[in-house]
């Protein structure tokens, strides 16, 4: 099939403002945006920037928005959007160049919520033991691959980069409810802060964009009642 992929072009170091460029490709309903964009970087015009690194749904490094929804370009098949795609970089953040943006506000929000374990007793000799039902707590978000998909489809995110954002949350929710770690009262404290969970309106963008199909809505509900509830149950 022929396929007229539009994409979003900017070059901030050379272009007065940002403009889209068309490509007539051919391509199997089968092809992935990502090799699309592979073609046109390959034999058409070798100046378009994009990341990717796996092309198999795992680094993450490659959500943009395709057709007007967040998704990443590796895991998204041309027969989905049919003949006429558009690629554009996904929302909120400073675009560096064409499909690239600046992650570096998503990076900090995620830094703030301490994404690591936090447990101060001496190592045991063999694993710190958890039960099957207190792994199944977190299960849902241990899954998380920070491509931002989330974080760039929530209007709240729009409004405010200071926003933590739906990963950030994503992210403190798998460890303050890991039955192991020690940490729950302190990033419960950096969850009920202004920026916090507070400006979650549960407008479920999240949860659409979530290529790993994380409940996100579901993770942010739960951090909000363990802070109204001081339980973690
Ligand atoms: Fe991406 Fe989902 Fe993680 Fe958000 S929660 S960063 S959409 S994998
Ligand atoms: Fe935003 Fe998701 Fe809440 S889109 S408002 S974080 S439910
Ligand atoms: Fe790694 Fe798409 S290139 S998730």
């Amino acid at each position: 099939m022929q396929v007229t992929l539009k994409v979003f072009r900017y070059n901030p170091e050379k272009d007065k403002k940002p403009r889209y460029e068309t490509y007539k490709l051919e391509a199997e309903p089968t092809d992935r945006v990502l090799d699309l964009l592979e073609k046109v970087k390959g034999y058409e015009d070798g100046t378009l920037s994009f990341r990717r690194s796996c092309a198999h749904g795992v680094c993450g490094s490659d959500a943009m928005r395709i057709n007007g929804s967040n998704k990443l370009a590796c895991k998204a098949l041309v027969h989905d959007f049919g003949s006429k795609i558009t690629v554009e970089p996904i929302l909120g953040l400073r675009v560096i160049k064409d499909l690239i943006v600046d992650m570096k506000p998503f990076f900090d929000n995620f830094r703030k919520v301490l994404p690591y374990f936090i447990n101060d007793d001496p190592a045991p000799e063999k694993e710190r033991y958890q039960s099957r039902e207190d792994r199944e707590r977190f299960d849902d978000t241990t899954k998380c691959i920070l491509c931002a998909a989330c974080t760039t489809s929530c209007p709240s995110f729009w409004a405010s980069d200071e926003y933590l954002g739906p990963a950030a949350i994503v992210n403190a929710h798998r460890f303050i409810f890991d039955s192991r770690d020690q940490g729950a009262a302190e990033r419960l404290k950096i969850m009920n802060e202004v920026m916090g969970v507070s400006r979650c309106h549960t407008v479920f963008n999240c949860t659409l964009a979530c290529p790993r199909e994380i409940q996100i809505t579901k993770a942010i509900g739960e951090v909000k009642k363990a802070l109204m509830t001081g339980s973690l149950e």
